[in-house]
């Protein structure tokens, strides 16, 4: 008797989205105030310039709602088909409500529910595999997933360590049930807590909450020691992008696209070598954007889907690395 194998239902991506604040900080306006220079940022970052979303009315869920709303006109849906709203941010508009109740309301999604993700840097990866097992359960049918982080808000522009590296802004996917044999077919995701001590934020939680003491202490900032969260993210991005390839496996040349986070161009060529790809197989736009966070890996998928560079039956590989530590990787089938 023959027999059939019903395969797991997948998730896919079949829509992306961005939002970036008008305003631009080059490395120039660092040069000006800080004992620090374009060309060092460059060579040891690959950054240039980044955005901040200067207006202080509007925060990251205004930057999630306007990344919605894009999805939302390219698929020509209405928000009310939308199931689940997850958005990955470190810097919510507020503890509570959840940024994702606030972009609900924004878009007028009144039948989707939602809630946030904290998994700094790796929040989209995380945050993708979540929302991925609810259209796989069969639960959900729609399912937009953000990463959005208004980076401006927590950084001390006085600390050349860091002011440097980051950014505002937020890109997101649409989820929907795949075709057989495309969607995200494998995810690997990791956390170490013992990395905490060299990438936080430690004022305005429940252990230091918000007083003049946490303000005068500087401890309602980003704090990270760099070169410890280097040493660890080139090794840890390099060996899960790696694994990908090898659970799956694939080669080098299946590979279409390496779809990294962008915390610095050292860290993500380290890893491209690793995988054995050419630079041309990778997204880059750090130089752009610096390191948005949770945003980077949907911003550089959302680009490379608007340069019409992304085809059905590509393979393409997530990784990041951050705060936590947490780190992890997803491989995509793209439909
Ligand atoms: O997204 C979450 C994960 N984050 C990351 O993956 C970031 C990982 N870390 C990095 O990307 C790099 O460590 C940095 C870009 C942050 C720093 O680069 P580095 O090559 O590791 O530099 P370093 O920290 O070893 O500093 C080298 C020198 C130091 O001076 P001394 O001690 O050698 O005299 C720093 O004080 O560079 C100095 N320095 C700067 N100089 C000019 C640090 N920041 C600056 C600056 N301009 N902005």
């Amino acid at each position: 008797m023959a027999s059939t194998t019903l395969s797991r239902q997948k998730a896919a991506i079949t829509a992306t989205g961005k939002y970036l604040p008008p305003d631009i900080l080059d490395n120039k306006f660092f040069e000006s105030y800080l004992d620090t220079n374009d060309e060092w940022i460059l060579t040891r970052t690959g950054i240039s310039e980044r955005r901040i979303l200067k207006d202080k009315t509007k925060a990251t869920a205004y930057m999630c709602a306007e990344v919605s709303k894009s999805i939302l006109q390219k698929k020509g849906m209405n928000p009310m088909d939308i199931d689940l709203i997850i958005v990955a941010t470190v810097t919510p508009d507020m503890f509570f409500p959840a940024t994702a109740c606030l972009v609900q309301d924004m878009i007028g999604a009144k039948k989707a529910w939602g809630f946030d993700l904290s998994a700094a840097c790796s929040g989209f990866t995380y945050a993708v595999t979540v929302g991925a097992q609810f259209i796989e359960s069969g639960m959900h049918q729609k399912v937009l997933v953000i990463g959005g982080d208004k980076m401006s808000s927590i950084i001390n522009y006085k600390d050349r360590n860091s002011c440097i590296l980051f950014g505002d802004g937020a890109a997101g996917v649409l989820l929907e049930p795949a075709e057989e044999g495309y969607g995200i077919l494998d995810a690997r995701l990791y956390s170490d807590g013992a990395g905490q001590e060299h990438l936080y934020m430690k004022g305005g939680g429940s252990l230091n909450p918000s007083s003049h003491e946490t303000i005068d202490n500087q401890m309602h900032y980003l704090y990270q020691d760099g070169k410890a969260v280097f040493k660890s993210a080139v090794t840890g991005m390099a060996d899960t992008a790696f694994e990908m390839m090898q659970r799956n496996h694939l080669k080098a040349e299946d590979i279409s696209y390496l779809v990294p986070h962008q915390a610095n161009l050292r860290i993500i060529s380290a890893t491209a070598e690793r995988m054995g790809i050419g630079l041309e197989k990778v997204g880059i736009n750090i130089q752009k954007y610096g390191n948005t966070t949770a945003a980077t890996i949907p911003l550089c998928l959302a680009e490379l889907d608007e340069q019409g560079k992304l085809k059905r039956g590509d393979n393409l590989i997530f990784v990041s690395y951050g705060a936590g530590y947490t780190w992890g990787g997803v491989y995509v089938k793209w439909q």
